[in-house]
């Protein structure tokens, strides 16, 4: 780097993983700028993923629990109907009020932000909106972008990503959702709630990869339950615009005959990519995989010194909090510090009614590695809370080492698992066995008993079932 910089750090992108490295870098006593292209701070997750995501998930949730489930609770109302563009109006103002307290944290912590498009030149120098810039550090923080599929042409009206998807002005009557992975079964779910008929075409046997199989199998007999419609071990090979809507050419994975589907929007959401482009990698020397995401090592150094990256644009689950973990490890690494991120304890939630979380390993994923384990079950069925809230579909499932009784993985298909499964990543993170969990006293009614059951099942010491 140059003897004198303008700032110690620059961060391109203001992302989870960005605006955090940002703060925690200002913290530690780093003069700090953050180069942001996008009109407002906050990212991918706070703009158009996450925050929007779930105000819309919550309201609909309500819709239809209002048409639904309001008279078993003895609550009477006339008629429900939905107001669409005031379900918007909210999730825009919790959207603005997210990235404008992002603003705020920046002025806060006297972080500059440097507005217009970030290019990496080499050690210490970079360009925001052509002009020069120069830094000690420099972090690419640039996200991800939607995964595009040939044929399949987004328009973002009638053939939408996530981001059109979360910006509907009316509820489609068939919409059908490439991708059966979290976006399209979050965002899917809300259109169903409001009225939609979806289809979700999957290009495997089963939802969501990575998850445990015998939660991924209860969960998608609740999602068909709920009138979820499904053609797995499909792909779509083409998408077509017609007067009415859009005609899509699916055929099985393995190949086959084609057949067509009709839709009135479609939602492409077969994952995301590495936003690596435009940000004058190439030319500045800095290496990327085959994936296009920037090869980092344990520090999260790329090959050209003094340049490193986090979050979506690395390797590893696209998440959020795991791009935050990143940003607060590294920017206590250039402190000196030992900024470390345990990727054994990342807990990932799907926001479907009921929720997928899960944290640490699968079945199938010790299985492969040889270990010996034990499991312990819990239905919400049995839990007190879950029946006077009307939600018994689900269970937890503590899966823990057969010798030495320390948690390998929770899983949680039910009411409320986003928030049960910090204390299970606790426990992990802490190398708690199965039975420090059991003898937790949890409160009760509440949900969380059902943690705390399946803890004590692994060693066969459950009380309620
Ligand atoms: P991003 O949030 O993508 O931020 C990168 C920023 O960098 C962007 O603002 C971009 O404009 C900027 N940028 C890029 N290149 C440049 C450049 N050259 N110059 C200047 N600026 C640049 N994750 C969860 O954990 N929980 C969820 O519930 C969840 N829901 C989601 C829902 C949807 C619909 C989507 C699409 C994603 C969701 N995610 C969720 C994923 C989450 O949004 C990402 O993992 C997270 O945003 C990654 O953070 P990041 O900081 O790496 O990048
Ligand atoms: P995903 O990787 O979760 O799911 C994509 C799905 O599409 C997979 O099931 C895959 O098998 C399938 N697929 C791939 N190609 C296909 C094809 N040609 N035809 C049919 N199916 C095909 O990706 P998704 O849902 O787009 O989400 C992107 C990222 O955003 C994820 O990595 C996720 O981590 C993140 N995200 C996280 C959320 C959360 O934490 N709650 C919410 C939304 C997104």
């Amino acid at each position: 780097a140059p003897a004198e910089t303008d700032y110690d750090v620059v961060v391109i992108g203001a992302g989870p993983g960005g605006y955090v490295c940002a703060i925690r870098a200002a913290q530690l006593g780093f003069k700090v700028a953050c180069v942001e292209k996008r009109a407002t701070l906050g990212g991918t997750c706070l703009n158009v993923g996450c925050i929007p995501s779930k105000a819309l998930l919550h309201s609909s949730e309500n819709f239809h629990a209002a048409a639904h489930d309001f008279a078993a609770h003895g609550v009477d109302i006339a008629s429900v109907k939905l107001n669409l563009a005031q379900m918007q109006k909210r999730k825009a103002g919790i959207v603005e009020a997210n990235v404008k307290g992002v603003e705020y944290l920046f002025k806060k912590n006297g972080i500059t932000w440097l507005k217009g498009e970030g290019k990496v030149q080499g050690t210490g120098r970079l360009t925001v909106a052509g002009k020069p810039v120069t830094a000690k550090h420099i972090v690419i923080a640039a996200g991800s972008d939607s995964a595009g599929l040939k044929g399949v042409d987004v328009d973002e009206k009638v053939i939408v990503t996530s981001t059109g998807a979360l910006e509907l002005s009316a509820v489609p009557k068939r919409l059908v959702v490439i991708g059966g992975g979290v976006i399209g079964l979050e965002l899917g779910s809300v259109w169903q709630r409001l009225g939609a008929e979806v289809t979700v075409v999957e290009f495997l046997d089963r939802l969501v990869p990575g998850t445990d199989n015998e939660v991924e199998a209860a969960f998608r007999k609740i999602l068909t339950k709920q009138g979820l419609k499904m053609k797995l071990g499909h792909k779509v090979t083409k998408a077509e615009k017609t007067a009415k809507g859009v005609t899509l050419t699916v055929e099985a994975s393995k190949g086959g005959d084609a057949q067509t589907l009709e839709a009135d929007v479609v939602l492409l959401a077969i994952g995301r990519t590495a936003a690596s482009k435009n940000l004058g990698l190439e030319e500045a020397g800095i290496a990327v995989d085959n994936r296009g995401r920037v090869e980092v090592d344990e520090h999260f150094a790329t090959n050209v010194p003094g340049v490193y990256a986090i979050g979506d644009v690395i390797k590893g689950p696209m998440l959020a909090h795991k791009a935050e973990e990143e940003g607060v490890a590294l920017a206590e690494i250039l402190a000196g510090q030992a900024g470390h991120v345990n990727y054994d304890a990342i807990p990932g939630v799907v926001y479907t009614w009921p929720e997928l979380a899960t944290v640490g390993f699968t079945e199938e994923q010790l299985k492969e590695k040889g270990v010996s384990y034990k499991v312990g079950k819990f239905p919400f069925m049995a839990n007190g809370r879950a029946r006077a809230l009307g939600t018994t579909d689900g269970f937890v499932k503590v899966i823990a080492d057969a010798t030495t009784d320390r948690v390998l993985g929770v899983h949680i298909l039910g009411p409320g698992a986003g928030e049960l499964i910090a204390e299970c990543t606790m426990a992990i993170e802490f190398g708690a066995s199965s039975e420090d969990i059991g003898r937790v006293c949890h409160a009760h009614p509440t949900l969380s008993e059902a943690v705390k059951e399946a803890a004590l099942g692994v060693n066969g010491m459950s009380l309620n079932i």
